[in-house]
């Protein structure tokens, strides 16, 4: 058959893996216990604008930081199962604690790619560190999970690594106190072990924390390397979007919020965490 200037065109378009090009208009599904992972749907939404974004803050389980594995999978294993019924591509768990705790399960038959927060993060620390001391901040629950640790210890032989639970920080951030002197004696107490230890990279494996950044930096001083899970998952996800030819395509997405209770909240902090109004969240309860 004779070959028309078109069809070479066309050929020419695949990417080098021979992969056809795809377009995917599904929405990409995030997940996490309140409204924290907002920090995680505004990293995505600035790094992929032309994405649509589905949210789920289960905010009638909050916190999961203090629940048991059992527990947190429960919730987890819900919200995933509602998300995948609105049709998402992907699933983004922004929840450390839920990443920390749920992943292998979540992963197991939801029938579309799950990303957590903690591979992610331990990568950014692993490239950053330089005297292979880490230090992860984060809830108890995570912290107890070892999960940061587990995955540090996979890409960096000899790694040290030092956790330490912060549950305060999670309602400071919330009542909006992010440079607050308070704040910043909460964070003295809290980190002044990981300084002992001379750690040089500190994980915020916490969706509320990098709103601490400019606080936390403070108190460290430039010597410490902050590592933003929020920023890290949004980059996988592009890489991820990439190589499975899974981009939208378009130019803007859409954005549309669920939360499992207390919708006037909901919307108050989300004012507060990201800066920008959100008009409606739907509520859905399971039962
Ligand atoms: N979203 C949780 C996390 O990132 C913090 C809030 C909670 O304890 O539920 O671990």
């Amino acid at each position: 058959m004779k070959r028309t200037p078109s069809t070479r065109r066309r050929r020419s378009s695949r990417p080098a893996q021979g992969k056809p090009a795809r377009r995917d208009p599904r929405p990409i599904g995030i997940f996490d216990s309140g409204v924290g992972g907002l920090t995680v749907l505004r990293a995505i939404g600035r790094r992929l604008p032309g994405e649509s974004l589905v949210y789920f803050g289960d905010t009638a389980h909050l916190p999961y930081g203090n629940k048991s594995p059992e527990a947190v999978t429960r919730f987890s294993v819900e919200v995933a199962r509602f998300l995948k019924g609105r049709d998402i591509k992907v699933l983004v768990v922004a929840c450390n604690t839920a990443s920390a705790l749920a992943l292998p399960r979540l992963k197991r038959g939801l029938g579309v790619p799950v990303l957590g927060v903690i591979e992610p993060g331990a990568r950014a620390a692993a490239r950053a560190t330089t005297r292979r001391r880490v230090g992860i901040i984060a809830t108890e629950a995570t912290v107890a999970s070892g999960a940061y640790q587990r995955a540090l210890k996979g890409l960096l032989p000899g790694v040290r690594s030092f956790g330490k639970a912060c549950p305060l920080f999670v309602p400071l951030v919330e009542e909006g106190w992010w440079a607050h002197p308070v704040t910043r004696a909460v964070a003295r107490e809290y980190l002044e072990p990981l300084q002992r230890a001379g750690v040089d990279t500190l994980i915020l494996g916490c969706t509320h924390y990098p709103l601490l950044k400019a606080s936390l930096a403070r108190v460290l001083g430039p010597g410490v390397r902050l590592i933003d899970s929020a920023e890290e998952t949004a980059r996988e996800v592009e890489a991820l979007l990439e190589r499975e030819g899974l981009g939208s395509g378009r130019r803007r997405g859409w954005r549309r919020f669920f939360a499992s209770d207390g919708p006037d909240r909901f919307l108050r902090l989300a004012k507060r965490l990201l800066g920008v109004s959100i008009k409606t969240v739907a509520i859905w309860r399971f039962d």
